[in-house]
């Protein structure tokens, strides 16, 4: 298994497949692939080419059923954030954002001072006792990332986090998105259906085929950091979205 200082996680040969009464789903095929620690890195394919179950076996909810995968650092903790911020209605912003830690061994001040310093970091300071149903969507998403880096999680595991907002919240999202990774530092692996969004945030796109799911390609997007929004409109930019588009279309 490759190990290297700067590897966060190593895939190898990873494949899944379901059965149950209605018959066999090949979701996942010898699928392999490094992270680069601290990096950022989408994931984009067709509609069930097994993208979420790659993000569900990694964060042990699924099962291989062949291959490996393995976090190289400290702790293997995962945050998750689906494209429903699947927040608690009858809770206040801080007490979704808490929810988390209130099993572990850690005392209430210690709890809210590191809530109060998430939802400060995703920009919702002032919103700490609002109602879910007083939210954006896009502020909903804020609660759930910061819900996700409550227990200090090296793998930050995003599925199409941004899908249900509309196009300008989720640009502002996405700059919001890499300033709270920078703050962070942690490694990040999200799904996206959005060619810009995803060549936008990486520093490398893995581009999934048809299901059963292995990597078809892997692009690194050397673009300068910080991002900014005019570097959508770049000849390397265009350049990369044209070598995803093609390899998408097939
Ligand atoms: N728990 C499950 N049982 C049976 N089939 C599943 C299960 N989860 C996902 N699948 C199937 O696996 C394939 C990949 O699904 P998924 O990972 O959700 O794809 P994606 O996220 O890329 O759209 C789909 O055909 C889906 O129906
Ligand atoms: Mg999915």
């Amino acid at each position: 298994m490759t190990s290297s200082p700067d590897i966060a996680l190593s895939v190898e040969g990873l494949e899944v497949i379901f059965s149950d009464a209605s018959g066999v789903v090949h979701a996942l095929s010898d699928l392999s692939f490094n992270l680069a620690a601290n990096s950022f890195a989408t994931l984009i394919g067709p509609s069930g080419s097994g993208k979420s179950t790659l993000l569900r076996v990694l964060a042990g909810l699924v099962p291989p059923t062949k291959g490996q995968f393995h976090f190289h650092n400290h702790h293997d903790r995962v945050g998750l954030v689906f494209q429903k911020p699947n927040l608690m209605p009858w809770r206040r912003v801080a007490e979704n954002v808490s929810l988390p830690l209130e099993l572990a061994d850690v005392s209430k001040q210690e709890i809210d001072a590191q809530a109060h310093e998430l939802i400060k970091l995703v920009g919702l300071e002032g919103f700490e006792s609002a109602y879910p149903r007083d939210l954006s969507g896009g502020m909903a998403q804020r609660v759930a990332i910061a819900r996700s880096l409550m227990h200090d999680p090296d793998i930050l595991l995003l599925d199409e986090p941004f899908g249900s907002l509309d196009a300008l919240t989720r640009e502002v999202m996405g700059d919001e998105l890499l300033h709270i990774w920078q703050a962070k530092r942690k490694t990040v692996l999200m799904v996206t259906h959005s060619i810009s969004e995803a060549i936008y945030l990486s520093d490398k796109v893995f581009v999934l085929s048809h299901r059963p799911g292995k990597i078809v390609l892997e692009l690194p997007v050397d673009l300068p950091r910080p991002r900014t929004p005019d570097m959508r409109y770049s000849p390397e930019f265009s350049s990369l979205a044209h070598t995803l588009r093609d390899e998408l279309r097939g």
